[in-house]
């Protein structure tokens, strides 16, 4: 069993994904990881974002299994991340350890931008998960706020339409949902909602799946 997950930054789709994971028994991948990793290794050897051949040499050495995304979700990591995942090379070194992973039984969830397009076309089950910008914001004020930090909504949203601008108009691999992807738009769903959304589907491709 692979499922894509794709949608745009602080859909909702990585808790999501951990969620469905773990009901279906699978191993989880957030490919956002894998970008981030990159990024931040570049960053700690004080070596160059713009450099492709540099930064391709640095994805293929990239472990899987040591990606911490407690250190990798900090917000520069992020806007690094987001460079280093223009360049075609580093995508391909990448893209196929993400499909190593996926192919590794007992089969997989993969989270991100561009699985059901480009990485996993094959897989069972593919969702595209949306919500308006506006509520993505107001998700993630909430997360900070309920952290005890403080949060600048005007600021967060005007961030959120940048990364969606990036992700979108990008050369290589932009988001967009697969022409077989189920859509689900959370802005007015809790995650409950959405998980349970997500099962009926995954529930009916594998209903179908076993009667054939
Ligand atoms: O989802 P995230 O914020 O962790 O992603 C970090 C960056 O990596 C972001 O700029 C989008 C990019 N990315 C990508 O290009 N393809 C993926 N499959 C996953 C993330």
């Amino acid at each position: 069993m692979l499922i894509a997950i794709d949608g745009p930054a602080a859909s909702g789709k990585g808790t999501l994904a951990r969620k469905l994971a773990a009901r279906y028994g699978l191993r989880h991948l957030d490919t956002g990881l894998t970008y981030r990793g990159v990024a931040k290794a570049l960053l700690d050897a004080g070596l160059p974002l713009d450099d492709e051949s540099v930064a391709e040499e640095t994805a293929h050495g990239l472990d899987l299994g040591g990606l911490d995304r407690a250190v990798l979700s900090a917000h520069g990591i992020g806007e690094a991340a987001s460079k280093i995942a223009v360049m075609p090379a580093v995508r391909q070194a990448l893209v196929d350890k993400q499909r190593a992973f996926a192919v590794t039984p007992p089969g997989a969830v993969l989270d991100g931008r561009d699985i059901g397009t480009v990485v996993c076309p094959d897989a069972d089950v593919k969702l595209y998960v949306i919500a308006t910008a506006e509520v993505r914001a107001a998700r993630r004020w909430r997360e900070i706020e309920a952290g005890g930090g403080t949060a600048d909504y005007a600021g967060i949203l005007a961030d959120i339409q940048r990364r969606d601008a990036r992700d979108t108009e990008r050369a290589a691999s932009p988001l967009k949902p697969a022409q077989d992807a189920h859509l689900l738009d959370t802005s007015e769903m809790d995650i409950e909602t959405a998980f349970r959304a997500a099962s009926a589907i995954i529930d009916a491709k594998r209903i179908e799946r076993n009667a054939n």
